[in-house]
């Protein structure tokens, strides 16, 4: 078992396996893409399944796979039946933004996949057009309808912005009345490798609330599962549920058990830190599995109690202002 400083257990790691992607969301990256990384830069399969199956020895049991967009990367998927096999491991997960991944569907099925969070902004397709910047909604949709054939639990991701995807949140609450699925409502963060904020209303979790029960008056808050960082509701005789993620208030990291690895090695145990160290430097530099485990025992030692103590410690010069992309979503 994984414990940090502050007693939290630590058994879940964010693996994105690339920085790349085929969409240009306009709060992640601007229209001509970030500054992506060259290949030997990245780590390969076999290095980051070598560091999860140290991972899985020492205490992590849940691993998800974000980026970029992970289906972007040649291979995945034979990396993805590499990692179902490993010892320790209970449960893999995936993120994606659905436009690569309907025919993959049914291999995920089948090598067990836990869950698929599919990333949607909108239910009009000139919306998602307008967000996304590229003309891929009819896959994504594609995408939707095979993971529920497939029997594949689901969660839909939606970043709420003024302006853009607010009349959005009731269409796709109603999804969840038939479906038995969860859609989360994800406050914006800053990284979106701009380091420039529109002059926009923020929408924060209480907004996002407050407009859900003006249409919804009886909605039901339900428990949170124990190291959620959603705040989950219900619709009363609606079949599935809904989540509203304090991402920028920063108000799940009480409980916070994850750590994540960048496409580049990077070990962060914080979303808003700078990074505690390189694992891929180390991997190159010949050190052994039990220099992984001690770099990384080390830095849960010296771990920030909240995201906002993770960017206090960030070097003074350096903002907020990476693409989520580069982060691992
Ligand atoms: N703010 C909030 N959410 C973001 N995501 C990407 N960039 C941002 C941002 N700046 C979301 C993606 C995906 C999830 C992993 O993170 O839409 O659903
Ligand atoms: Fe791609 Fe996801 Fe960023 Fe959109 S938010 S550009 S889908 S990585």
């Amino acid at each position: 078992m994984l414990y940090d400083n502050h007693g939290r257990k630590i058994n879940y790691l964010r693996l994105a396996v690339t920085d790349r992607c085929n969409l240009r969301c306009f709060y992640c990256m601007p229209e001509k893409g970030i500054d992506f990384v060259k290949r030997q830069e990245l780590l390969s399969y076999e290095e980051m399944e070598r560091v999860v199956r140290v991972f899985a020895k020492m205490g992590i049991n849940k691993v998800r796979l974000t980026g970029g967009e992970p289906f972007v990367r040649k291979g995945l998927m034979d990396f993805l039946w590499k990692l179902s096999e490993i010892e320790g491991l209970d449960a893999l997960h995936l993120t994606t933004n659905g436009t690569l991944t309907a025919k993959l569907v049914p291999d995920l099925k089948a090598l067990g996949i836990t869950s698929v969070n599919l990333s949607i902004d909108s239910l009009d397709a000139d919306r998602f057009k307008q967000i996304t910047r590229r003309d891929s909604y009819e896959q994504v949709m594609e995408t939707f309808h095979q993971l529920l054939e497939n029997g594949i639990e689901t969660k839909l991701n939606t970043v709420v912005m003024h302006g853009q995807n607010i009349d959005d949140i009731i269409p796709i609450i109603e999804l969840t009345k038939e479906k038995n699925i969860s859609v989360r409502f994800l406050e914006e963060m800053p990284f979106n490798g701009t380091g420039k904020k529109e002059d926009v209303k923020f929408w924060n979790q209480a907004d996002i609330l407050n407009h859900i029960k003006s249409h919804y008056s009886n909605l039901v808050k339900l428990q949170d599962p124990p190291h959620s960082t959603s705040q989950n509701y219900q619709v009363p005789g609606y079949a599935g549920s809904l989540g509203i993620i304090a991402s920028y208030s920063r108000l799940f990291c009480g409980s916070c058990n994850r750590i994540r690895l960048t496409p580049t090695g990077t070990m962060k145990t914080c979303l808003y830190d700078n990074g505690v160290f390189n694992i891929k430097k180390m991997m190159r530099a010949g050190a052994t599995d039990q220099d992984i485990c001690t770099a990384l025992l080390e830095a849960l030692g010296n771990r920030a109690k909240d995201g906002f103590e993770a960017e206090g410690r960030r070097p003074l010069n350096n903002d907020i202002s990476e693409s989520m992309a580069t982060i691992g979503g």
